[in-house]
């Protein structure tokens, strides 16, 4: 199991910080101890572990290993409607701070083989598409990057993409530009064909969009790719209601369907540390003794998931009618 709060973490340095747009803060990090950083796959994110006990998920943006293994480097946009996670990186992390970082993950993997990638960015989306960018280029493959912002003022890393070796195969479209600019997600997509991948990442609206247009064109599930930061949402009525054992306190406490396991027992006074709330991060790991878990989490993979020893009660529930807890 990886992440900040299970002991994997890694200790790095800011050794830049950069305007990658407005509002759009760059961040190269270094580690402290002068190793070579853990090699990452294009689409990979790392957990951050911020000022005030906040953990977030960032993608890495540079190139990836092998090609360079010596530093990482994140995009953060300031939302104003941070729950002071990327307000934090904005106001509290400068130049020389430390920071204990993850070791990076992948749910956003590139199929190296496909005959042809179409990345599609929203915004800061665009941040772990870049790093696909760069590795297809060193390929030779053939893809095309379509970055859509706001404004050009608002268009993450436009400058490092304008002067990239690749820029002939990016694309920028802006909300306030002549209309002519403006992305035609039909028109881009296009029709499916065997070997073609899409990968999107970026608000919510955008990722609707291409999904909603990527159905109606016929294109396959299995190849548009999606980035899923915001996690999967628990279930509103779940599996219905079930018990939670726990083994080491011998207390039964009843997990009503409307209610994630986490908030449960935190209202019955346990408290589990959390931080993401959505099945990202991995900060509320715990074991299981028994009992089926129904995972809907994007921290553990597949096979840790079929393992059935642990799981994350900010999201998951069960299958069985109880479940015994290690707590
Ligand atoms: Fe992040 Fe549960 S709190 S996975």
């Amino acid at each position: 199991m990886n992440g900040v709060s299970g002991g994997a973490g890694i200790a790095v340095r800011v050794a830049r910080k950069t305007v990658e747009a407005e509002g759009v803060a760059g961040f190269r990090l270094v580690p402290v101890d002068g190793e070579r950083l853990p090699a990452f796959t294009p689409g990979a994110h790392i957990d951050v572990a911020l000022p005030g006990g906040l953990v977030r998920q960032y993608s890495l943006c540079n190139a990836s290993a092998p090609d360079d293994a010596g530093h990482y480097e994140i995009g953060v946009l300031r939302d104003a409607a941070s729950r002071g996670g990327s307000r934090a990186m904005h106001d509290a992390v400068h130049e020389g701070s430390v920071l204990q970082i993850g070791p990076p993950r992948n749910l956003f993997a590139l199929d190296e083989s496909a005959t042809h990638s179409l990345l599609l960015a929203g915004g800061i989306g665009v941040t772990p598409l870049l790093s696909m960018a760069q590795r297809l280029a060193t390929l030779g493959a053939d893809f095309a990057l379509h970055c859509c912002s706001r404004s050009a003022a608002r268009a993450p890393y436009r400058r490092r993409l304008e002067d990239s070796t690749f820029t002939d195969k990016v694309f920028f479209h802006h909300d306030d530009g002549p209309p002519a600019q403006h992305i035609d997600l039909a028109a881009t997509l296009g029709r499916p064909a065997p070997g073609r991948h899409v990968y999107v990442c970026g608000p919510s609206g955008f990722l609707e969009a291409v999904r909603t247009t990527a159905r109606a064109l016929h294109w396959a599930d299995a190849q548009v790719h999606f980035e899923s930061f915001s996690g999967a949402a628990p279930p509103a009525d779940g599996q219905g209601s079930f018990e939670v054992e726990l083994h080491r306190s011998r207390r039964v406490v009843r997990i009503p369907a409307t209610m994630t396991v986490l908030d449960a027992l935190a209202a019955e006074g346990i408290e589990i540390p959390v931080s993401c709330a959505q099945g990202v991060c991995g900060t509320c790991l715990t074991r299981v003794l028994a009992g089926e878990v129904a995972h809907h989490d994007l921290y553990l993979t597949p096979a840790e998931q079929a393992a059935n020893d642990c799981f994350l009660p900010c999201c998951s529930r069960a299958r069985s009618p109880r479940l015994v807890l290690d707590l």
